[in-house]
């Protein structure tokens, strides 16, 4: 074969592979069904975003904020209910109630017309994510391919990312930017996580020493774990309960809701800190320096129960949702075991060890929760040795606690370590940012299944889905927090929404599209992490 001709094969693969590409629309999640049509949908000097209901108006406004700030196109918007549809290029939303799941869209996309429908606000909002994604990543920002998006609708109702503010602090508009992102994929709760040994990050007005004292810390660990090496910067910061509103509202705006977590009854050595009455010994401790587990835990004594149903009272002033996390993860238990209080308690109230007295202070907790109207979430260890408990479990250490859980009929969040631990490598640790450890490539993520066969098809409702964790014990920026969860969560989008379908469209196509996405990313100024084509390009 001559030089030419081989090139001209070259030529050939370079065109079909591009094209196919082009055919695979970079969507992430994947909808269920997509169509390409013939056409082309072309962008007029000032395109129309009309919306047939005022509820839809925040959609049209983001909608119209989006094409501005991703394509840097104009447009007018106008509520078609009190005025008609005159333009000639316009994108309708619309409400239409004959969809089955409230969370399900269509967007179908025509030479003059863009239409997406949905039986509610939230949907026209996924149906909005499909259509910026779509926008941002045509080659020729001012006209999209015809197609048509069917139906496409999640297949678990929980979808979550969760970030820690405690190890490191994030601004208020770092951690506004991070819902939008993960907004984008279809997520719907933020598991905020707020409070830890290292620092209580949440003004409570009736007990102030907690931002006073348990806000700040005198330095912090620095390398790895086995090496015990500090700095003695002080750190800290905290939101007042304004920031929190501010947050909650724009949340709410991208159909966010956001889970506060308040750690205990471990996890909170800064608490302890700020009220040393909280623990059994009454010690004075300082705010924790260093990663891991401390072995302060708070005391469950009147003064702890009453501390709690105080700070939910706040707390649910703040957070409209349906849910509170209490924590519950990695308790050692040997102050309450030398605690002459703690065992007169557990004499008292027939409790045969510390395991069964920590089910008796989270199921406390939960009654608390309850007595506010709110829904409990924790960790797994809190149904050891418990039988007493309705609350939703997070399946963390493995998938084990939340199978059984599931079989329990609990419901179930599935956030195992070996698959949803962003803080995780993802790549050569020796090319990495310094990480906790682990290793969790993004086709690791993308070969979870938050339900395996294993799991009665008559418990799997009890799985409500599953959640991607962002420890930040090693992530002091919001760069590195973006580089650590972006693009391992574009896998997790696509596995909790697109679902079983995943398997059938594949790594492959997921990373094919990825590449392609990497364009409306950098439009995001998200700090995304390249390595995943590195991995690739050593596989070869
Ligand atoms: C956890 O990672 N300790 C829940």
């Amino acid at each position: 074969m001559s030089t030419k001709q081989i090139l001209g094969i070259w030529i050939f693969f370079c065109v079909i592979s591009k094209l196919a590409l082009s055919q695979n629309h970079a969507l992430i999640p994947y909808p269920r069904q997509i169509a390409t049509k013939q056409g082309y949908f072309k962008f007029a000097q000032q395109t129309t975003v009309a919306y047939s209901d005022k509820k839809l108006k925040k959609e049209a406004t983001y909608l119209a904020a989006g094409l501005m700030n991703l394509c840097k196109l104009k447009t007018n918007t106008i509520c078609v209910s009190k005025h008609s549809l005159n333009s000639k290029q316009s994108i309708l939303l619309t409400l239409d109630p004959t969809f089955q799941n409230p969370e399900a869209y269509s967007l179908y996309i025509t030479t003059n017309l863009i239409t997406v429908k949905s039986a509610t606000a939230k949907g026209v909002f996924y149906g909005i994510q499909s259509l910026l994604q779509l926008a941002a990543n045509t080659s020729d920002v001012n006209s999209m391919n015809c197609l048509s998006i069917e139906n496409d609708f999640p297949q678990y109702k929980w979808r979550g990312m969760h970030l820690d503010c405690s190890r490191h602090f994030f601004s208020t508009e770092f951690v506004k930017k991070y819902i939008d992102l993960i907004a984008t994929y279809k997520f719907n709760y933020f598991h905020w996580h707020l409070t830890d040994d290292q620092g209580w990050r949440i003004e409570i007005k009736k007990y102030p020493k907690l931002t006073q004292i348990g806000a700040f810390r005198t330095g912090t660990m620095k390398g790895h774990y086995t090496e015990q090496q500090f700095d003695s910067i002080p750190y800290g910061g905290f939101y007042t309960q304004a920031d929190i509103r501010d947050i909650v509202t724009y949340a709410q705006q991208r159909h966010v809701e956001i889970v506060p977590e308040i750690d205990m009854p471990g996890h909170a050595k800064a608490a302890i800190a700020s009220y040393p009455q909280l623990s059994c010994n009454g010690e004075k401790v300082a705010v924790g320096t260093k990663w891991g587990i401390e072995k302060e835990v708070l005391c469950p004594s009147p003064f702890t129960f009453q501390f709690i149903d105080d700070l939910f009272a706040e707390l649910t002033q703040l957070f409209p949702g349906e849910y509170i996390h209490i924590g519950g993860d990695e308790v050692l238990k040997e102050q309450w075991e030398n605690s002459e209080f703690c065992k007169t308690l557990m004499r008292k109230e027939n409790l045969n060890d510390a395991t069964e007295l920590q089910a008796f202070f989270m199921n406390k907790i939960e009654q608390i929760a309850n007595k506010y109207h709110k829904k409990a979430i924790g960790w797994d260890e809190i149904m050891e040795k418990n039988t007493n408990t309705n609350a939703t479990i997070m399946s963390w250490r493995g998938m084990e606690a939340g199978i059984e859980a599931a079989k329990n009929k609990h419901a179930v969040i599935m956030t195992p370590i070996d698959y949803c631990y962003f803080d995780h490598y993802q790549g050569n640790e020796a090319t990495e940012p310094l990480a906790i450890g682990g290793y969790t490539p993004i086709e690791q993520v993308y070969a979870f299944n938050p339900c395996p066969d294993s799991v009665a098809i008559a418990d799997r409702k009890y799985i409500l889905g599953a959640q991607g964790n962002v420890w930040t014990e090693y992530l002091k920026t919001p760069e590195l927090v973006e580089y650590m969860s972006t693009p391992r969560l574009c896998a997790l989008a696509e596995v909790i929404w697109t679902g079983n379908q995943n398997k059938q469209i594949g790594f492959e196509h997921f990373k094919s599209r990825l590449v392609k996405h990497q364009d409306f990313l950098k439009k995001k100024n998200i700090h995304f992490s390249p390595t995943f084509l590195i991995n690739e390009a050593a596989k070869k």
